[in-house]
């Protein structure tokens, strides 16, 4: 038996740990061979696949990023893409393959495994928007990096008496806004999935400055837009998109900031984390989950589960339809804001 393994899609810390995972599971448990796609669906339609021993996961677990590289290739939008899947799947002897990845990734895999690819999922990203897990690995990292990052900007922000805005990453969903705004004692965090008019953010800002604070700091999600005043869109032309046509997002905090010091009068500074937020070692959770994720991948493949996906459901491994994950996305619901809520200033 010999199976491919790919890591498609935005990177995320913990994808080295289910490469490893995946590999020392299927050596060492099953004595099969692993192959290593690169970088995403590409590799299958540029026939970039080499082989994955134990030789090449040793020493990778702290890394960030991913041994096998990744892309946003959407192989169902490449001509006769789904056929040259087939195809290199057949000249590499792969009797099955671990697709990682998140929304658009699974997304592909799910078309591909109702074609008949014998495929399983394993759910990454640092939004954590992938439905039918609690949790995707990575989210930790990004949350931990945004909430140490929301700890030095209040002394920073106190010192200068300034209003920081801090955006983070979160396209559809709020994840990390929300939680890094909690963990950060941030003084309001403003989502994707509900927006809220500008005037609701000078006035917290206000009320804190007549309550003798100087300073404040506020969370915004790259994706999120305001109810009275949307950050100026992108003539559709002049928009950069990736291959499953998302818009390049980011901008929203500068544009925030400018308006807040317009309306108040406080000054305001803002910090876009961007893709710090994706970058470096993965914390010891995320490193646990994708080790705990590889390993189930495995004896998925082992339980012929394709067309599944592992998940995490409480504190266990389960596996779901992959259709379950793809479709929509998980964001965050009223009962979770509603508590973020009380801690706005
Ligand atoms: O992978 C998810 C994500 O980090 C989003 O939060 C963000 O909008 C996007 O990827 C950025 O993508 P890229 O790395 O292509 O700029």
């Amino acid at each position: 038996m010999r199976i491919g393994v790919l890591t498609g899609g935005g990177d995320c810390p913990g994808l080295n740990a289910v490469i490893r995972a995946v590999v020392q599971r299927a050596v060492r448990g099953y004595r099969w061979e692993v192959a290593g796609v690169r970088h995403g669906w590409r590799g299958l339609l540029v026939d970039e696949v080499e082989p994955l021993d134990l030789s090449k996961i040793s020493g990778i677990l702290p890394r960030g990023g991913t041994i096998l590289g990744t892309s946003r290739t959407n192989p169902l939008k490449e001509p006769d893409g789904t056929a040259r899947i087939h195809a290199a799947m057949g000249t590499h002897g792969l009797d099955a393959l671990i697709v990682i990845g998140g929304e658009d990734t699974l997304g592909a895999a799910n078309e591909l495994a109702q074609g008949g690819l014998p495929l399983v999922g394993v759910p990454k990203t640092i939004d954590n928007d992938v439905n039918g897990t609690d949790v995707t690995f990575g989210f930790d990292t990004a949350l931990s990096i945004a909430t140490e990052a929301i700890d030095r900007l209040h002394t920073t922000a106190e010192s200068h008496d300034r209003v920081m805005v801090v955006e983070v990453m979160g396209r559809h969903a709020g994840w990390i806004a929300l939680h890094s705004g909690i963990a950060g004692g941030a003084d309001m965090m403003i989502l994707p999935e509900f927006p809220i008019p500008l005037r609701e953010v000078c006035d917290v800002v206000r009320r804190r400055h007549e309550r003798g604070k100087s300073f404040s700091i506020i969370v915004v999600a790259e994706g999120a837009q305001l109810t009275d005043g949307a950050v100026e869109p992108k003539r559709p032309e002049e928009a950069k998109r990736d291959a499953f046509g998302h818009v390049r997002l980011g901008g929203i905090g500068a544009w925030l900031a400018e308006r807040i010091e317009d309306e108040t009068g406080f000054e305001t500074r803002y910090t876009i984390l961007g893709h710090i937020q994706r970058g470096g070692t993965p914390t010891a959770f995320d490193r646990v989950l994708g080790s705990r994720f590889g390993v189930a991948a495995v004896d998925l493949v082992a339980r012929k589960g394709f067309g599944r996906m592992v998940a995490l459901r409480g504190t266990k491994i389960v596996d779901v339809p992959l259709e379950e994950a793809v479709g929509s996305l998980k964001t965050v619901g009223p009962e979770l804001y509603e508590t973020a809520r009380v801690f706005f200033s």
